[in-house]
This record gives C-alpha cells, structure tokens and sequence, in this order.
C-alpha cells in the first residue's frame, strides 16, 4: 500500500465527530494517543490538534484493518476510513466526541513513530530541557497548541482591528543598524564590507519615525526585535512587538486607539470586557506602590512616613533622611498573625532588593511589639497608626533607605504581602497608563545621562527649559501599558525637531561624530518637514502570555530560547566552517576557560 494520499482524503477531524454524525462513512487522519488492546477488539485515541477520536478495530468488522492496527503504537501516524456508531451507555463525556466511536473498516499507516522520551500530555512533568530538545513533541499536546491558537487570534485581531483604523502593515529591516532600547546588540557580519557589521534591530524604532517623516502617517508592523539582554521569564532574545506608529497626534489619542486595541484582544480571545483604561503619572505610582508597573489588583499601598520617622529616636530612619533617603512603610492588614519566621522572610524580601534590613512592628491587644517598637514614642504612634489606618492585628512594616531602594524593596515586599494574605484576585484584569516618565535615569555617570525610554523620545513641553539646567528634573512623554503588575507596551511622543534631537544626544554624551555615525541619518531626515509623531510597541508573547495565564514566555513561542539563549533543538547558537569565517574576515578571540 502506498504511504501517500492518493486514494485517501480526510473528511473530518479529531475533535469533529457528534452522535448526528452517526452511520456515516468517514475518514480520520493523526496519531496514536492510546492504545488499548481488550483481547480480540483493539481501541486507539486518535489524536490531531483538533481533539480525540475512539477508534474501534474489530475484527468481525474488518480482520485486515484489525491485524494491521495490531502494529500501532504511540505516535505512530495514520488514517482510517470507518462508520461513526454510537458508544450508547459506554458513552465518554469528557471528550466532546466522547458520544461515538469509529468502526474501522480501512487503515493506512503513514509512518511508524520512535518511543517518544517523554508523553504526549499536558500533565507530563518532563524536565523542560528535553521538552525543548523535542519541540516538536511538546508541541503535539494540546494545552501548548491552544496557546499558540490564541497567539494567531491575537495578531489576527489586531490586524483587523488596526486595518479598520487606517493603519498600513509595512515592513522594516532585520539586516538594520543598531536602533538602542538599553540592551546589546546582536551583530551580523558583512561579507562585503570587512569589518562592517549589521545590528539586528532591538525594534523598528528608527525606521517607523521615517515612515512618519516620509508621510505615511498610520504604520504597524508585527514586528521581530533582538536584544541580547539577561533573560527572565518575561524575556527572550528574539521577541515580537506589535509595533504602531501614529502622525498628528497627541498621547490621549494614543490611549484611545491602543487602548482600543487592547480592550478587543481582551473580548476577542477570552470574552472579557475590559472597561476604559486609566492614567497614572509615574510619580503618583513610584509614591503609592514604589514601582512604575503597579499590580492594581490589590491594596497595601505605601506610606511616606519620613516626618513621622524624623521623630522616632531610631538612627537607621535619620540616617536615612539626613542622606536624603525615604522612610516608607505598608501596613499589612491582619498581618500581625504571621509568624516570626514568616515576617523574617519577608524582611529577607526587603533585603533581597537591596535593603538593609525590614523594621517591623505588631499591633497587639498589649500594645507595640517588634524589633522596631522602642523608637517610637507614643504620640508618633498615635500618628502613625492614624496616618497608616492601622489597629490591633495589623503588621507595619517599614523601610529606610534611597529613594531607588526604599521603593524598590516595598514594592516587592507589597507583592509578598499580597500573595502571603491572598489578597491578589487571580481573575481581575486591572490595566493603567502609566505618564510622565522621567526623561532620564537617576543614575548619571561623569554628568553623563541615560534615555528612560529612547534618545528619541519628547520631553515634556512644561520642562523644556530644564533641559540646560537640571535635566534630571525632565519629565518626558512616554508612556507605558501596565497590566496586573507586568509592562505590557510602551512607547512615547517623539522629537520632531532637529535641534532638540541633537542636544539629548548630546545629553545622552555622544560627541557630534558618534551622533553622525550613529543617528546622523535620523537628525538629516528631521530636517525635511517632519511631523509631530508618536507610537507605542506592545511586547505580542507578554499580551499571549497573560491570557493564557502561564507566567512563562517560553509557553508562548513555539521556538523560544533558554535562560541561555540557546535553542536546544537546532542545537543554536553552534560553530561554523573556519572557510565562513575567512570570507567574513573574522577572526575568534576565545575567553580563557574560567577557573573554579
Ligand atoms: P520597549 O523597549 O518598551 O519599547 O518594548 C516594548 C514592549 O516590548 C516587550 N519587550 C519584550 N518582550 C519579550 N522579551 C523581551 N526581551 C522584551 N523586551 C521588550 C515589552 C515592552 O513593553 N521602540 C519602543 C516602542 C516605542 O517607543 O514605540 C520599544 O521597543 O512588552
Ligand atoms: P535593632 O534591633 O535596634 O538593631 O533594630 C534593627 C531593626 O531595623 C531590624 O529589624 C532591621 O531589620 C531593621 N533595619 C535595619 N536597617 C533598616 C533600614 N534601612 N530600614 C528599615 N529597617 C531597617
């Protein structure tokens, strides 16, 4: 028998066959999920991405189709003509085709399967490495193929939803320059050019700002970017954005249309009606939750409590303040019920992010207990306690330290508190906007000053004049998207005038020759009747892996890449043919091994 489809057409799938469907000759095309041999009658789940299908061969009904399924084993590949019949009371109703099965009369094997190293099942527990070793396999079970479903619905409806706005899909180069968002590079050597390199584009920032300039004023763009940065769950090297650029436009209206955007994805993939979302300036959430992507789903905000501190007798907190650091606290409602060892681990929290330690206190029915109760006299407690809105069973804790630092540890001390009390509602979707980031970081190295967002991003116009004085002061106009605590999209309003342009790079501590190698192609085009524009970029597999409510990016994306940027089943990055490396003039400079 031929191992092709001449004679062979599929007339259903896996997932297809209903107790309507019963007496109809069919044909099935997958795999074995299941084998089951009950004596004479042999049963097979056959599997494709659309469901499962009981497979029956019977002998009385075909002893030729009997004998050849007797061979099948898992995964084997194969199709089979039969009539649908009812199961009747052997009915499964927990498949949807759980009502019939198929009575095979006819079999044809594809290909036979090698033992696979590990089940094709979602409740398999093999190690990830092999897991990605064998994509293929793990891309068989079904619980991958419905997030990768919903990845397709994702860009089909922004496609929709941004064709219906007039936007225009165009593409921008991967052979590119380097376009900077804060990670390396990845280079491509020229073969033509010795010692020239292509940068794979850590996104389509430049080129979609030429769109603009060159008039074509709504582009996007399911855009690949690169970046070679440290990898987190929420990280891969090689990502995809959907990317939009817009002219003649102001922030609001981004919101609204990218706002949009976001609220059909939500009802479109998982029925979920997302109401307008809300603006939070960057200072409003570093005061009120310490991070500028805050999980909304919960309380425990955070307290500036620096003029209470001041009169504590407790040096840690003046020490603080006198070095123009912060005291914040959280007030943990209920929290005093914790155990010792709990509240150490989440002073441990604390000191993770760079704390130097947690001060704590409970609120008893004997009054202040804690390391940190001494210091503070009783009207201060009193204050506190009002400030805080805090009473017996609650816990305070407190951090004492920069500004970066107090912020930072209350932040992920919050999430701990939130997860520890079960306060974070897993169902909620709680979206903001989140403005007026700073333009710069706080960091400065030799007066040197680094973008927040991107060198092309728009100060904000109420600061323009601090530029000269005191940049670190300027707030921009960038934007970000925060969804449950993760950045979903950022973008900003962009510079579209030539001399601002070149004094951020200046800022930015380029001297007039780097700004021309680098950007020297931007600041000419600026020059040519250039629109006020703006955009944003949404990161696609961040948006998939909320929905799918997995928290790793690697579940997502069908190929991804290890926390070591490799890919274990092309077994990339590898070595190549010395002959490769002499045409493009390259030479490996290997690190010493390192020493243990
Ligand atoms: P930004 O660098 O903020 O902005 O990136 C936009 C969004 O892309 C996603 N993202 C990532 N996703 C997975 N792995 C990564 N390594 C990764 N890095 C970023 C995030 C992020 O919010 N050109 C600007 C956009 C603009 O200004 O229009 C940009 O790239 O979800
Ligand atoms: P004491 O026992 O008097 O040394 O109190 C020290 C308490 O303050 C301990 O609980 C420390 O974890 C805590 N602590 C130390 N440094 C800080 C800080 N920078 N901010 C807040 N608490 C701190």
């Amino acid at each position: 028998m031929s191992r092709f489809l001449s004679e062979w057409k599929r007339t259903h799938n896996c997932g297809e066959l209903r107790r309507a469907n019963v007496g109809e000759t069919v044909v099935l095309m997958g795999w074995v999920q299941n084998y089951r041999d009950h004596g004479d009658i042999i049963f097979v789940d056959l599997r494709d991405r659309y469901g499962l299908t009981q497979v029956k061969f019977d002998p009385a009904v075909s002893q030729a189709a009997h004998d050849e399924a007797d061979r099948l084993r898992s995964e084997w590949v194969f199709a089979v003509r039969g009539t649908v019949v009812d199961r009747g009371t052997m009915e499964n109703p927990n498949m949807p085709t759980g009502a019939v099965e198929l009575e095979a009369t006819e079999i044809q094997i594809f290909n036979p399967s090698k033992t696979p190293p590990f089940p094709i099942s979602d409740r398999n527990d093999a190690n990830e490495i092999l897991r990605l070793k064998y994509r293929y396999l793990d891309l068989r079970r079904a619980g991958l193929q419905e997030k990768l479903v919903m990845r397709h619905n994702v860009t089909r409806i922004t496609r929709d939803y941004l064709n219906d706005h007039g936007f225009l899909e165009l593409e921008t180069p991967i052979l590119a320059k380097s376009t900077p968002e804060g990670a390396r590079d990845y280079l491509v050597p020229s073969r033509v050019h010795p010692g020239e390199f292509y940068a794979l584009p850590q996104s389509p920032q430049t080129f979609k700002q030429i769109f603009m300039i060159a008039g074509y004023d709504r582009y996007y763009q399911i855009a690949r970017c690169f970046r070679d940065e440290d990898l987190r769950a929420d990280r891969q090297p090689e990502f995809t954005q959907i990317d939009c650029e817009l002219s003649f436009i102001a922030p609001d209206d981004i919101y609204r249309i990218m706002g949009g955007l976001i609220r059909r994805i939500w009802k479109d993939t998982i029925g979920v009606d997302v109401p307008e979302i809300g603006q939070m300036t960057y200072q409003e959430a570093m005061s009120r939750f310490g991070i500028d992507r805050p999980d909304l789903r919960f309380g425990l905000e955070l307290q500036d409590i620096g003029d209470l501190a001041a009169k504590t007798d407790f040096v840690v907190f003046k020490r603080a303040l006198e070095e123009g650091g912060l005291v914040k606290a959280i007030n943990a409602k209920g929290g005093a019920s914790l155990s010792r060892t709990e509240v150490d681990k989440l002073g441990a929290v604390c000191t993770r992010y760079g704390a130097k330690g947690m001060a704590w206190v409970k609120l008893q029915p004997g009054g202040w207990q804690g390391p940190a109760a001494k210091y503070f006299p009783d009207d201060v407690k009193d204050e506190l306690a009002a400030r805080l809105d805090a009473t017996e069973g609650d816990l305070i804790c407190f951090v004492a330290d920069t500004f970066t630092v107090c912020n930072d540890a209350l932040a992920h001390l919050r999430l701990a508190l939130g997860e520890k009390l079960g306060l974070i509602d897993e169902d909620a979707w709680k979206f903001i906007w989140i403005t007026d980031f700073p333009l710069f970081e706080e960091v400065t190295e030799n007066g040197r000053y680094y973008s927040k967002h991107h060198p092309f991003t728009s100060p904000h116009p109420d600061d323009v004049q601090y530029l000269e004085s005191d940049a670190s002061k300027v707030r921009s106009l960038a934007y970000d998207l925060v969804l449950n605590g993760t950045e979903l999209g950022g973008g900003s309003i962009r510079i579209h005038d030539q001399g601002v342009q070149a004094q951020i790079f200046k800022l930015l501590g380029l001297t007039d020759e780097e700004t021309q190698v680098k950007f020297g192609f931007l600041l000419e085009a600026l020059g040519f009747g250039t629109p006020p524009h703006g955009g944003l970029a949404f990161g696609l597999d961040r948006i998939v892996m909320l929905l799918a409510g997995t928290d790793s990016i690697r579940e997502v994306i069908a190929f991804p890449k290890t926390q070591k940027a490799s890919d274990l089943m092309t077994d990339s990055p590898s070595g190549v043919d010395p002959g490769q490396l002499e045409e493009l003039h390259i030479r490996v400079v290997k690190p010493a091994p390192k020493a243990d």
